[in-house]
């Protein structure tokens, strides 16, 4: 998740730029850059790979020489990290300068007609070609005006975006737009603002206008905010808000820990993994990865999963999601124990890897192995240019942004939205889900990040009650059934990565079979227990709980009767689809464990004995 910051008005700009980058810094980023007008129509520009004192250091005689400016905090997707790849891009003719966050799709047919023009190409990514199509329409129509060209531009492409463009000749003059991706403009005296969020600007204004999906503004001081939508022109009336945000709230976001603002990102985080892929209107999923390759997965005698902790997981929900909706038969494996046990893998054989960092070391060493063997290997990763995701054929990059506390949250459901995408995907393609299925799928799936701001609304204070009771706990059982089987074991997992309490999970039809022993007045069990799937059966295991005295934390539908009546402690959550209940139904799982490590004094950002990647075997 990356930053922008842009400036037209009295004061310094590259002190704005810079200060204001610095509030958008707890957003994860991996480079950063600046443009300043320092004369009237000539562009100064630094950017660097690292941080924003990197970027200072490069910088620092830029400071005084304008008050015309902006500047990005990068998030790669479309090339690593490097000088070359941060923002602003500037056009071939040096007249345009362009920061961008989030992702141009269709960014290569572009490139080819351009580079057929005779455009050439400094960087490897998608804003890259965006800056130099704006450059292209205005040569080829030089009657357009700056700001139409842009929108011109915008509407060739489709992806997800916030930019923000200047133009030489246009002094004084930014043109913002966003589709996907968030952008705010602030109302200064005499000066205007504009940044990914409130936070580089609440310092100096109060007033903001947020840019709505598919408007776009033109700003300068003579003119003021002119929005316009981007399809066709039509002006727009501005909304002007009134921020509600002190400087007080902003460092990390304004969390205590960055575990807890992962988790409160995840309806957006898992928008951002669905932006340009599911659409919904259109009734369709279009994620290259997986459509350029529908034949292989089709013709593929099984699919294999691999890989570790937290992304195993998902890979187990990702076999039923797969079997369930494509009916192509699927193996989880520990990335781990694949490697050594000299498994038998064919030609026909697709391994898909799933690693957050994309730096797992067994996991890397299992997906060679499998390249070996003449495999076709997937990766789904969310560090971009990551060592799996480069040595895979084919992939899918979750886009949940970049993930800083140790104990995975948004990316496991980034992961599940994933492969819920290619689930369905393959499903419609091979005819095994029907259209109508098929669209009533997406447009669940695609209700997830409201219901997730729900069950972030609502339990929220719940589960932080919850949590208190649990602090000298010394063991957990965690039960689900079907799909959130594996979500039991990523709650217990999330628990005892954090609070150090031991905690298993278990189908809960397995407890019988053994765990039941350990059920007395002391062992708080939690379970997993949505109206769609198993209901009945989970019903009976809560009783069986009862008889033996455990403590029962719930997690239920809203209007539930049954588990609630013998349940100890109740979390409602919204009813979903049965396969995507596993995406809601960790919500409040990673609350809960969140909270008791809080409570109990814990480091929970940097567990003891723990890496965001293992990078070892
Ligand atoms: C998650 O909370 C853990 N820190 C850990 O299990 C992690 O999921 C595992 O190490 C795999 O990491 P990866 O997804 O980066 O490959
Ligand atoms: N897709 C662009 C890039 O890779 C923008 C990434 C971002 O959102 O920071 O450069």
């Amino acid at each position: 998740m990356c930053g922008i910051v842009g400036y037209t008005g009295h004061q310094d700009a590259y002190n704005v730029v810079i200060n204001g980058l610095r509030r958008l810094e707890y957003r994860g980023y991996d480079s950063a850059g600046i443009v300043l007008d320092t004369d009237n129509g000539s562009f100064e520009v630094a950017k660097t790979k690292g941080k924003v004192d990197d970027l200072v250091a490069v910088s620092e005689n830029l400071k005084g020489r304008a008050t015309v400016g902006m500047g990005h905090t990068r998030w790669a997707t479309h090339g690593v990290p490097s000088d070359r790849n941060s923002h602003p891009h500037i056009s071939n003719n040096g007249k345009l300068a362009l920061v961008h966050n989030g992702i141009i799709e269709n960014f290569d047919a572009i490139k080819t007609i351009l580079t057929d023009k005779g455009f050439t190409f400094k960087s490897e990514t998608d804003t890259e070609v965006l800056v130099n199509l704006i450059q292209y329409i205005m040569d080829t129509k030089p009657e357009l005006d700056f700001s139409i060209a842009v929108r011109f531009a915008l509407n060739e492409v489709y992806g997800a975006y916030a930019i923000t463009v200047m133009h030489a000749d246009y002094p004084g003059v930014l043109v913002v737009a966003r589709l996907g991706s968030p952008l705010a403009i602030g109302l200064g005296n005499q000066e205007y603002f504009i940044a990914s969020d409130a936070s580089p600007f609440v310092e100096f204004t109060k007033e903001a206008i947020y840019l709505e999906e598919g408007h776009m503004a033109t700003i300068s001081l003579e003119k003021g905010v002119d929005i316009r939508s981007i399809k066709d022109n039509s002006k727009i009336d501005p909304v002007v808000q009134e921020l509600k945000l002190n400087i007080e709230q902003i460092e990390k976001g304004g969390y205590e820990h960055f575990m807890l603002k992962e988790i409160f990102e995840q309806p957006k985080s898992i928008h951002d993994t669905m932006r340009g892929r599911l659409l919904v209107n259109e009734g369709i999923i279009k994620m290259a990865g997986i459509c350029d390759h529908l034949e292989k997965f089709n013709n593929a005698g099984r699919i294999i999963i691999i890989a570790c902790g937290t992304s195993w997981h998902a890979g187990l929900i990702g076999e039923y999601l797969i079997e369930e909706f494509a009916r192509i038969p699927v193996e989880v494996e520990y990335a781990s124990e694949f490697r050594y046990r000299n498994p038998i893998i064919t030609e026909k054989d697709v391994v898909i890897a799933i690693s957050q960092s994309g730096e797992t070391a067994d996991t890397m060493a299992a997906l060679k192995l499998a390249k070996e063997k003449g495999a076709f290997i997937y990766g789904i990763c969310n560090v971009v240019d990551s060592s799996i995701s480069r040595i895979t054929d084919a992939g899918s990059y979750t886009h949940a942004g970049p993930e800083i506390g140790v104990a995975s949250t948004k990316a496991f459901t980034a992961q599940l939205t994933v492969l819920s995408m290619i689930a369905l995907k393959l499903g419609s393609h091979n005819g095994t889900l029907s259209t109508g299925e098929f669209r009533n799928l997406i447009a669940e799936l695609y209700a997830i990040p409201k219901k997730i701001e729900e069950v972030l609304e609502t339990t929220h204070d719940t589960v932080k009650e919850i949590a208190k009771n649990y602090i000298g706990a010394q063991n957990f059982l965690y039960l689900g059934r079907g799909y959130n089987f594996p979500a039991a074991l990523e709650g217990a997992l999330k628990l005892k990565e954090i609070s150090y309490i031991h905690a298993e999970g278990y189908p809960a039809a397995e407890m019988k079979h053994g765990p039941i022993a350990l059920i007395d007045e002391n062992m708080p069990i939690v379970i997993i227990s949505p109206r769609k799937g198993h209901y009945d059966k989970i019903v009976s295991n809560v009783q069986e709980i009862k008889a033996r005295k455990g403590q029962v934390i719930a997690i239920v539908n809203k209007g539930d009767d049954q588990v609630t009546a013998m349940a100890d402690y109740l979390i409602e959550i919204p009813e979903t689809s049965e396969c995507f209940s596993p995406i809601v139904a960790s919500v409040p799982l990673q609350l809960l464990a969140y909270y008791i490590a809080v409570y109990r004094g814990a480091n929970v950002d940097q567990p003891r004995n723990l890496a965001k990647s293992v990078t070892v075997e």
